[in-house]
């Protein structure tokens, strides 16, 4: 993909896809409910069709018209056993979400998936699941997985690292266990899982103290499907959002984008750089947060974000690193060692790209420091993406400022935004 600078600006009203981690569950939590569910603006990329496909091989009927997804639900324990290992491609979010729940079911299953996903840790979610008695052998803490299903014992399980997907896999284990699993979470994670099971009318209750979240969850109590109107996705919008900030004249609409407070971070931290956003039309959609979003062209200054901020956005960093090296003083970005484990060693590849880019900066322990300057004295027009979507979405923004910038293995834009190309375009871009 070549990103190539534009020199005009950009303006209009991108369509924004699907959230991803609400799409995941709106096909996980209606294949294990009772009642049909229609599910509208769901994401159809890659990591979400691993989803979908992994729950129609264990025997959920689900069905498509006219854009809108259907699912069968028939219940917790009505998942057949699947015929062959699950594949779920790059998505850690499947990984770790299906992992919880097959855990404690009456078959065996396996995990697979590709080469990124393959590489990242999933002793994560297999040693709080084993202290609920799960049988899971892995491949030295990375998948293959394979999943002997059996009933768990309730416990109460201390959640240390900051991740709703460790979270996530551990409450849909819980489902289907006798008893009640408490789970302590030491740091703020995305939410949309339990707002989910509470409209699904699951026996789940949720103690805030301070920064501590205590989940609990009476197993075996049925769920009820309810219809799904999926949000659009906040991660996704914020390549349009930074666009417009950096580039000169440009005003878009951003509408129905989930501004979940577990998850917002991304708009807090750009608005205390000096961004330009408006918000309108603040409403809820299945009790998820939604509103409109209006942004444009801005001057930044830099920031200094504590290792807190990381749990609020930490898909974001990589777009928020081009939106600061255009600042007009220095960021510092704290605590990003979770990036280290996604679909690649993000921190590394902001910085080595950065780089490429002409942009000053350093990593310090698990700081990014940033120190913009007026000249791109871009290095190498190759940016290195190691097939993460969101490294190659990100400097592709970087290249509407100073491109042209060539983005390597860009089909992995796929993984979460098949449409990112042509919406960019109808604004004014030149992505080719
Ligand atoms: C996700 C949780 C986050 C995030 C990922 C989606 C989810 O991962 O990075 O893109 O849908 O639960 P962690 O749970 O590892 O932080």
């Amino acid at each position: 993909m070549i990103s190539n600078k534009i020199n005009t600006a950009l303006k209009g009203l991108p369509k924004i896809p699907g959230d991803k981690s609400i799409s995941h569950r709106s096909i996980i939590i209606p294949s294990i409910s009772n009642g049909i569910c229609e599910v509208s603006n769901l994401l159809k990329s890659d990591d979400v069709i691993n989803t979908l496909e992994a729950f129609k091989c264990m025997g959920v009927n689900i069905t498509e018209q006219n854009g809108k997804v259907t699912i069968y639900g028939k219940g917790m324990n009505s998942l057949k056993k699947p015929k062959k290992e699950i594949y779920l491609g790059n998505s850690g979010t499947s990984a770790r979400l299906l992992a919880g729940l097959l855990s404690s079911q009456s078959f065996n299953s396996k995990l697979i998936g590709d080469k990124s996903l393959s590489s990242r840790p999933m002793k994560r979610i297999s040693d709080p699941l084993k202290k609920m008695n799960a049988e899971i052998y892995d491949n030295n803490g990375k998948l293959p997985m394979e999943i002997k299903g059996k009933e768990l014992l309730s416990t109460s399980i201390d959640i240390k690292i900051p991740s709703a997907q460790i979270k996530s896999g551990i409450i849909l284990a819980a489902l289907n266990t006798n008893g009640t699993t408490e789970i302590v979470e030491n740091h703020i994670s995305r939410d949309h899982t339990e707002i989910m099971l509470q409209s699904f009318e699951a026996d789940i209750d949720i103690l805030k103290n301070n920064s501590k979240k205590i989940i609990k969850i009476k197993g075996k109590k049925e769920l009820i499907s309810k219809n799904i109107d999926v949000p659009c996705d906040l991660s996704s919008s914020a390549f349009f959002i930074v666009a417009a900030i950096i580039n000169d004249d440009s005003k878009i609409k951003l509408c129905n984008i989930n501004i979940n407070p577990t998850r917002n971070g991304i708009l807090i931290a750009l608005e205390k750089m000096g961004a330009d956003i408006n918000y309108f039309n603040e409403r809820t959609s299945n009790n998820e947060k939604v509103c409109d979003i209006e942004v444009s062209n801005s001057k930044l200054t830099g920031c200094d974000l504590d290792s807190d901020f990381s749990k609020l956005m930490i898909d974001e960093y990589p777009i928020l690193a081009v939106a600061a090296s255009f600042a007009d003083s220095p960021s510092i970005f704290r605590g990003l060692g979770e990036l280290r484990v996604k679909e690649s060693d993000r921190l590394n590849l902001i910085m080595l790209n950065l780089q490429r880019c002409g942009v000053k900066c350093k990593i310090e322990n698990d700081d990014l420091h940033i120190f913009p300057s007026k000249n791109f004295d871009i290095k190498n027009k190759s940016i290195k993406t190691d097939y993460d979507h969101r490294i190659a979405m990100a400097f592709a923004v970087m290249g509407t400022k100073i491109g042209p910038l060539k983005i390597e293995d860009a089909n992995s834009i796929n993984t979460s935004f098949p449409s990112f190309v042509d919406e960019f375009n109808k604004i004014g871009a030149h992505i080719s």
